[in-house]
């Protein structure tokens, strides 16, 4: 008897997630020539983030949906689309938009480096230099806990522990080359060894004596910022607060998801126009 006749299916959209990046801690250890600074940072991911769809079509195109959606570019200003221009194949993108932009989590290199991702997915793998879209977007591409060196470039992807996390943000956009301008400190400490393969306590001790050198300088830009790390650091529970990338947006880190869920649902109470999430950060 015959089989089922079968037929290789058209290629269709694929979905890719795009998760909030946190910088744990990031020092800067110098600046090179052409203005762009060396950091050293300590990168999670959050579970949870932006969506996109990505399809082969005749020419790219981007729609931007989803909560978050408003003001987001939805041309070649966007990340996304110079992602698509960058792999040289025409695609139809679809964004979810979930994350605040011009937040220090990586929102619009995380969409970029999903969209060289999916398209990868896609076509197969192709050497593009993800660099050129921006710092943080090699890190994204990898979207899991690493270290990351260089300007961005060098990303060592590490063994550790899920850690819990509260994320807020102000809602005010703190511009990054403005932050990095009013730096005033640029040849700091890199990050001693970080603990592997341990516990979440060990790597929130170790975390306890690094820093982001960036928080005075997007402090001196967006006061609030303070607010957010002093309101935090108030929750029952903490064991950590700080600055995200270059800010505005904030983590507190907790052991538990439930006290994490509980810090923020006070949180919330307390300040209903933040934006905030508990999540899980890997
Ligand atoms: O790479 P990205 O587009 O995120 O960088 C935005 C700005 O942040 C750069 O134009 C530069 O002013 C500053 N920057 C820097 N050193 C880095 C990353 C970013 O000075 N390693």
């Amino acid at each position: 008897m015959k089989g089922p006749i079968r037929c290789t299916p058209p290629m269709t959209d694929i979905r890719v997630f795009a998760p909030a990046k946190v910088n744990l801690a990031l020092h800067v250890t110098g600046q090179r020539e052409d203005g762009y600074h060396l950091l050293d940072s300590l990168v999670m991911f959050a579970d949870f983030g932006d969506w996109l769809s990505v399809a082969p079509a005749e020419e790219t195109s981007l729609a931007v949906q989803g909560p978050l959606a408003q003001g987001v570019p939805t041309d070649a200003r966007n990340l996304c689309w110079r992602a698509a221009d960058l792999f040289g194949a025409p695609v139809a993108i679809t964004l979810e938009k979930h994350l605040p932009h011009a937040a220090g989590i990586g929102g619009g290199s995380s969409d970029a480096a999903a969209v060289l991702n999916g398209l990868d997915r896609l076509y197969g793998s192709r050497a593009v230099d993800a660099l050129a879209l921006g710092a943080d977007v090699p890190v994204c591409r990898l979207g899991s806990a690493a270290r990351m060196a260089g300007i961005g470039e060098q990303v060592t992807a590490l063994d550790l522990p899920e850690l819990h996390a509260v994320l807020v943000n102000p809602g005010v956009d703190v511009p990054t080359p403005q932050v990095f301008k009013h730096l005033t400190s640029k040849t700091n400490p890199a990050l001693p060894d970080i603990p592997q393969g341990g516990a979440p306590g060990d790597v929130v001790s170790w975390l306890a004596q690094q820093r982001n050198d960036l928080e005075a300088p997007a402090i001196a830009a967006a006061p609030v910022i303070s607010g957010v790390l002093d309101a935090l650091n108030d929750l029952p529970d903490v064991r950590l607060a700080r600055m995200s990338g270059s800010g505005a947006t904030c983590f507190a880190l907790f052991d538990t998801p439930d006290q994490a869920f509980n810090a923020a649902s006070i949180l919330a109470t307390q300040q209903p126009t933040w934006w905030m999430r508990a999540t899980v950060l890997s």
